[in-house]
């Protein structure tokens, strides 16, 4: 038997519980979240939110910094809309209690790579982490949302699922593993928000969660949703070089307050060679391709990032998290550089929406992450992305309860079928194509590309699209397995996305055309 709710969301993140927060007030919102409520990459947001509060600056100011970063790619209607946003957003977080770090009676503004004036507000070096407890406790105290941690979802409800098939092409809902009990529940909803966060994790190195499989975008693709730009998946520059851990961000903000890139073994300030204006406060893909240009030039297998000329004090009351994390292991920001090198960071690409959340389906919207809206084109402005999840998961609620009267109730929906499927005997496929999917995404898929590279891949894919095919028609799911089945699903879309893309923009870097298009056009891929 279904369990049925007004409106369902799957994400437990900034933009889920933001939507759910905005429909509470009069209907009952029921949220899903793989494994814990904290799981997702809201919680490690480091550096803050971008958001035009200095009078010195204007939205006229920001909207050029998102366009320069996103190299065109942008859609100016969606830059507007959210940038004319923060400011609201950053009241409504203050309103949740969210502590951010003040400058007398303002809020202090740290500044990042790509943009033009101070405009972060933050909590320390670790705002997502204050942004994620602020929602989930109201989300907690608001008797109209039930949050339900340790469901994986599987796939949409989609009109086939229809006990009484009407052919309606509507989406009704999710099925989702109880990871406790190990049984699919169906849970149903006028209308469902997808706010599942991006697919970081298909890469061997990433800043991303261990949950960021792309999860959202494969089960909006399976069921019918047209993505875009997959090919544009951003690389931090500062990822903390260590071998016991592995993707801990150093936030860009300590190049905001005047960390400085440095070659280990020369000292050379290398910048300077490759973006000599903006040195390391260029957008994060010139610096990461200088990062990584430095590495396999001079065979590194780190570069340094160097704020120890700053005051001890300043660095420790700006990065507490950061610092303490680091003496922890040895380091000692304070006095010595940071061994740095690039990692996967945040998927540009995603489930197409319009300006109101809404995809290709009916009854289906998404916000966050797994979301191409226009805002970030080739290549997102740091801080922007919190900002995103506010200003869709607010309008997608917005939307839901404007058309509440046409979002009709679910019709009766057939059980998950697991009569032709056993348990798995062979649990060591998963992990094996689990770790292949994700090295050749890193040697293959990287911060530079070849056509050559990207064929190899492709049918890398080919191969495994069989393999996993076969284990999901057989074996009865589990998380891993769920997660293994979007992770190549994810691959597939970034792969095709990619080898679609005849130029290089932004954070696409191919060496086979090296040359940008006078034109800018997404790449939309149609399932
Ligand atoms: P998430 O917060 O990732 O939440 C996804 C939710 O979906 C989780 O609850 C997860 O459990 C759930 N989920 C996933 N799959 C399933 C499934 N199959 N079934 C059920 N539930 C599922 N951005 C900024 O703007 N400023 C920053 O300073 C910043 N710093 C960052 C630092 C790090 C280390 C990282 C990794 C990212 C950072 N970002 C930053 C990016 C930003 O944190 C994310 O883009 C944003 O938090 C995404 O929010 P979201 O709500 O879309 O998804
Ligand atoms: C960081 O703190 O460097 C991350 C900011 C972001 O990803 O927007």
């Amino acid at each position: 038997m279904a369990k049925q709710h007004d409106v369902l969301i799957i994400g437990s993140g900034a933009a889920g519980l933001t939507a759910a927060l905005a429909l509470a007030e009069t209907k009952k919102v029921l949220v899903l979240a793989k494994g814990s409520l904290t799981g997702g990459s809201t919680a490690w947001a480091q550096g803050g939110i971008a958001a035009v509060l200095d009078a010195g600056d204007t939205f006229e100011n920001h909207i050029r910094d998102t366009m320069r970063a996103g190299a065109g790619l942008n859609r100016l209607e969606t830059v507007e809309y959210v940038i004319e946003r923060a400011p609201h957003s950053i009241r409504r977080l203050v309103e949740l209690g969210v502590p951010f770090n003040e400058d007398g009676a303002d809020l202090h503004l740290t500044r990042e790579g790509g943009h033009s004036h101070r405009r972060i507000v933050h909590v320390n070096d670790a705002t997502g982490w204050a942004v994620q407890e602020a929602l989930l406790n109201a989300a907690e105290a608001n008797p109209n949302i039930t949050l339900l941690p340790g469901r994986s979802c599987v796939d949409l409800i989609t009109g086939r699922h229809e006990a009484r098939y009407s052919g309606s092409g509507r989406v009704w809902g999710v099925y989702a593993l109880d990871e406790a009990s190990g049984k699919v529940e169906a849970h149903t909803a006028n209308a469902t928000i997808m706010a599942a966060g991006g697919a970081g994790r298909v890469y061997q190195f990433s800043t991303a969660p261990r949950g960021a499989t792309g999860d959202g975008i494969a089960m909006a693709w399976r069921a019918g949703a047209r993505v875009s730009n997959m090919e544009m998946m951003q690389f931090h520059p500062t990822c903390l070089y260590n071998l016991e851990v592995k993707n801990f961000l150093i936030t860009e903000a300590v190049r905001g307050e005047g960390g400085r890139l440095l070659h280990p073994e020369t000292g050379h300030r290398f910048m300077a060679d490759y973006d000599p204006e903006r040195m390391e406060l260029a957008p994060r893909d010139v610096v990461a391709r200088a990062i990584d240009d430095q590495i396999k030039r001079y065979g590194l297998d780190f570069v340094h990032l160097d704020i120890s000329h700053q005051p001890a004090e300043f660095v420790k009351g700006h990065f507490p998290t950061i610092y303490d994390k680091l003496m922890g292991l040895g380091i000692d920001m304070t006095k010595g550089p940071i061994p740095v090198v690039p990692a996967q960071h945040y998927t540009c690409g995603g489930i197409l929406i319009d300006l109101a959340g809404r995809t290709d389906l009916p009854g289906l919207y998404a916000a966050g992450e797994c979301t191409e809206s226009g805002l970030h084109g080739a290549n997102r402005l740091a801080s922007n992305s919190l900002l995103e999840c506010f200003v869709f998961g607010e309008a997608a609620a917005a939307d839901i309860l404007a058309r509440w009267e046409e979002l009709d109730p679910p019709p009766a929906i057939n059980p998950w079928d697991e009569s032709r499927v056993t348990d798995s005997d062979e649990e060591v496929i998963i992990k094996q194509n689990w770790t292949e999917i994700r090295r050749f995404m890193w040697n293959y898929v990287g911060i530079v590309r070849t056509t050559k590279r990207l064929e190899r891949a492709a049918h890398r894919i080919r191969l495994l699209n069989d393999e996993v095919a076969d284990y999901y028609g057989h074996f009865r799911v589990t998380t891993d397995l769920i997660e293994l089945r979007n992770l190549l699903q994810a691959a597939e879309l970034i792969v095709t996305s990619a080898l679609a893309r005849h130029e290089s923009r932004g954070l696409h870097f191919t060496l086979d055309y090296p040359g940008t298009d006078s034109l800018a056009r997404d790449t939309v891929l149609v399932p």
